[in-house]
């Protein structure tokens, strides 16, 4: 009776929480949003100039630029988690696989003073989240585990699965589910603390040294994959953080290949005529001229009706690159999908800040903004690339089919 009560107040709290994370999602989403097209205009702008710069200490202060954008882009990617859904982005994922991928990464954030030791109970089978947003839930339980060390000592990454109804924490549905543990031996939490660590904007740290958003979106991402966080922590003892994840019962996506993205194709080589769709004047301008630095020529509309009438004049262009929300009738996915039918053989590639479905046109290649200049440029010429080959081979099947049809005769 008593452990009934419990677990429903645990699954209220639960309910509750979400519903406070939901509601701040909605707020920051919006703010988040401007904010990507802000870092785009950035991040852009600042690879443009190092293409530029002769100067090594003018370098050195882009590529400091630089890092610093990437900071705010994980701050602006943590803010936009909270309390969304991110369907369409999911992928069922071979978790040691996984674990293994992101060794080199989470050695990185622990520091090399810091052992990090993994500590897997195969077989892990599979899950289905956000791969991202699994990436970035991990790299925060380790760079709090870091900071809860000081820098020095160990800290264990645990994986196991666990089916057994008494091992599952309060307010989850009985079933089996991937316990993921980052361990420390570090400096613990008062049990105060502990019951405010999930909450947005709660940290210990000292300014600039932390936002109280890590477990935010630690939780975040593990109650929207179906699961939930548990913690252990005592004062000086160390802490045990938990992310349970529903076991899938579907095997592992392949990794799309991103043919091209391997191979360097030198910037100065692209060739071709892109067609860029956005309605930030900023991220529009310096866009097209990093494009045009890359060997491209490049055309603009500022939204995806102006796009299709130029496109509709007869405008030649090999490749579409386009924003998805957009002021006008018609988004950036209606752009795709009016093109399939119009013109099935242009490749389209879709950019946005928000983490959209777009699973109604899902033979575009999306990109989340703010996106490397550089590594959409090799997209765009590996699209063109695509889209030429397949045209040659649509020509080649055409004469097998008449050929044979001859032979019939
Ligand atoms: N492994 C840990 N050991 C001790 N305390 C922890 C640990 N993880 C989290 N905490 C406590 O919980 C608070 C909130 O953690 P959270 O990750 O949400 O924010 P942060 O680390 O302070 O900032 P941010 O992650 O946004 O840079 C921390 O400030 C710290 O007091
Ligand atoms: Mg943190």
């Amino acid at each position: 009776m008593e452990a009934a009560v419990g677990a429903a107040k645990a699954a209220q709290e639960m309910v509750a929480r979400s519903q406070k994370l939901e509601a701040l999602g909605r707020l920051t989403g919006g703010i988040a949003h401007d904010f990507n097209n802000l870092l785009q205009t950035m991040s852009t702008g600042l690879q443009l100039a190092l293409r530029l710069s002769q100067d090594r200490r003018g370098t050195s202060a882009l590529e400091a630029c630089q890092r610093a954008v990437l900071r705010a882009t994980q701050l602006t990617r943590q803010l936009l988690s909270l309390g969304r859904r991110q369907a369409g982005h999911e992928a069922v994922l071979d978790v040691e696989k996984e674990l293994e991928d992101l060794g080199p990464l989470l050695r990185g954030a622990a520091g090399s003073a810091i052992e990090l030791v993994f500590d897997v109970i195969q077989p892990l089978g599979t899950v289905k989240v956000d791969p991202v947003h699994l990436e970035l839930a991990l790299l925060n339980l380790v760079m709090n585990a870091r900071d809860a060390t000081s820098g020095q000592g160990r800290i264990v990454i645990e994986a196991a699965i666990h089916d057994k109804q008494e091992a599952l924490p309060r307010g989850l549905a009985v079933g089996s589910y991937l316990a993921l543990t980052v361990a420390d031996e570090g400096e613990g939490m008062t049990a105060e603390q502990a019951a405010r660590a999930f909450e947005p904007f709660f940290t210990t740290k000292e300014v600039g040294k932390g936002t109280g958003l890590g477990l935010a979106q630690v939780y975040a991402f593990a109650t929207q994959a179906g699961g939930t966080v548990s913690l252990a922590s005592e004062p000086s003892r160390g802490t045990r953080m938990t992310i349970w994840l529903p076991q899938s019962t579907q095997h592992a996506d392949v990794a799309p290949t991103e043919a091209g993205s391997q191979s360097s194709t030198p910037a100065e080589r692209c060739s071709g005529k892109v067609l860029l769709v956005e309605d930030d004047d900023l991220v529009r301008e310096v866009t097209a001229q990093a494009l045009t630095a890359h060997g491209f020529s490049v055309i603009t509309a500022p939204t995806a009706d102006a796009a299709l009438e130029m496109l509709q004049a007869d405008a030649e262009v090999d490749v579409v690159l386009s924003d998805i929300v957009m002021p006008g009738t018609r988004s950036g996915v209606d752009l795709a999908r009016t093109l399939a039918v119009l013109r099935p053989a242009l490749p389209v590639i879709l950019a946005s800040g928000h983490p959209v479905r777009i699973e109604e046109a899902p033979d575009v290649v999306f990109v989340p903004k703010p996106y490397d200049v550089d590594r959409v440029a090799r997209k765009l010429a590996s699209a063109m690339d695509a889209a030429r080959a397949g045209a040659d081979s649509e020509f080649a099947t055409l004469d097998g089919l008449t050929r044979s049809a001859g032979n019939a005769r």
